[in-house]
């Protein structure tokens, strides 16, 4: 068994936990930024494969204690790096560091690549060479205090790369985290769904995915551990059909993405016909005439921050429409709100029933719950 962690968005590690528990047969252990435990070659492909919320699934392949960065040197050039890399190949390190000792990560990385190189050429007379932008291997330092340990990428890109996106929308939600703000919503998967400011359509989209149980994984067609030397070409399709079997496209749910640009609903559209998903309605609509046509449902909108200096009025008057648009018109729903302006929030004008905390990259964020159920909201 290989020790693996499978990094994800703050705030989402429970949930990716709890998400690849169902496809790996250890039970993942909670940690800051992630998930570990402990798996085999299936694990891995089915972890890469199924995880909706995770981003890298890194397999450790070194970790030592260490206080200076000689220690390391000395510690990742004893390491036998021809049973992964040849001289041919190219490769690239990231380090993150939360140590007092190792407060320069650029110098660790800078060590690291030293180490890896001067054994190579050692033992073979030409050295590998790195690629920022596209390596064959991507190794992970990660130092927590004098514990340094070194990993191998699994996935290549981010797994939030699903590969069904044509453009990108400028204020689009990562696919990781779209799909964790719909686990922590709770919603059904059968009960019907909107989002009134989809921009280029992650939420309906990831909602679709999952309610039609398509994998995230099965459209991206690359994955970085198709490089390695263990790679097993029959597990891994064997794996890929078993999972493309299970898709069930279900014609009977009702999810709705809106939005005021039309380009953005075209861009929606796109995407979802290319993973085949073709019943999703996407209109063109400002949500001062959104009015649903369910009695009941989920509604999980990622509005505008409007972080930038002069927009905060503006964003304030559209989360107040917001909260006046819900206290009217939505009677029923579960309502979630996803944002990165914490101040803007006091506008909506509605108590939330719970507030998660998530990170969007560097932003702090926050998911809100407003049960719209009846009667008094404020
Ligand atoms: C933060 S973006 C949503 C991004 C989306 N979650 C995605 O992943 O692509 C906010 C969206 O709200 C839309 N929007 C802003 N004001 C609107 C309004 N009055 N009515 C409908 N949509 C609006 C914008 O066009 C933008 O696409």
């Amino acid at each position: 068994m290989e020790d693996f962690f499978l990094t994800c968005p703050r705030g989402l590690e429970e949930t990716t936990a709890s998400q690849i528990s169902k496809y790996i047969k250890n039970n993942p252990i909670i940690d800051n930024g992630g998930v570990s435990f402990k798996g085999d070659l299936t694990d891995m492909y089915m972890t890469n494969l199924y995880s909706r919320t995770g981003m890298h699934l890194l397999k450790k392949i070194i970790s030592f204690k260490s206080v200076t960065t000689d220690e390391i040197y000395n510690n990742i050039y004893e390491y036998d790096w021809n049973t992964i890399l040849d001289s041919n190949k190219t490769f690239f390190i990231k380090t993150k560091s939360n140590s007092v000792y190792y407060k320069n990560t650029n110098f660790i990385t800078l060590k690291v690549k030293d180490a890896i190189v001067d054994k190579i050429r050692k033992q073979n007379g030409i050295r590998p060479s790195i690629d920022k932008i596209n390596p064959d291997f991507i190794f992970f330092i990660i130092i927590k205090d004098d514990s340094i340990k070194v990993y191998i990428d699994s996935s290549g890109d981010p797994l939030f790369k699903r590969g069904y996106r044509t453009k990108i929308h400028k204020a689009a939600l990562n696919e990781s985290l779209a799909a964790g703000i719909i686990y922590l919503s709770n919603w059904d998967r059968v009960s019907p769904l909107y989002d009134i400011m989809c921009g280029s359509g992650t939420i309906p989209i990831e909602a679709a995915m999952m309610a039609y149980n398509i994998p995230p994984g099965v459209f991206r067609g690359k994955f970085a551990f198709q490089k390695w030397n263990d790679y097993n070409h029959s597990l891994w399709i064997t794996t890929l059909c078993k999972a493309k079997e299970k898709i069930n496209i279900n014609d009977n749910l009702e999810i709705t993405g809106s939005d005021y640009f039309k380009k953005n609903i075209d861009l929606s559209l796109d995407s979802s016909k290319k993973i085949g998903i073709n019943n999703i309605i996407f209109n063109r609509l400002d949500i001062k005439d959104f009015k649903p046509a369910h009695s009941s449902g989920t509604i999980i909108i990622n509005p505008p921050y409007g972080i930038r200096v002069g927009e905060e009025n503006t964003i304030k008057k559209l989360y107040k429409q917001l909260g006046d648009l819900f206290k009217k018109r939505c009677h029923g729903f579960d309502v979630y709100f996803f944002t990165g302006n914490l101040e803007a929030i006091k506008s909506i004008g509605l108590r939330s029933k719970r507030k998660i905390i998530l990170k969007n990259g560097k932003i702090d964020c926050r998911l809100l719950y407003y049960p719209m159920m009846s009667g008094k909201f404020q």
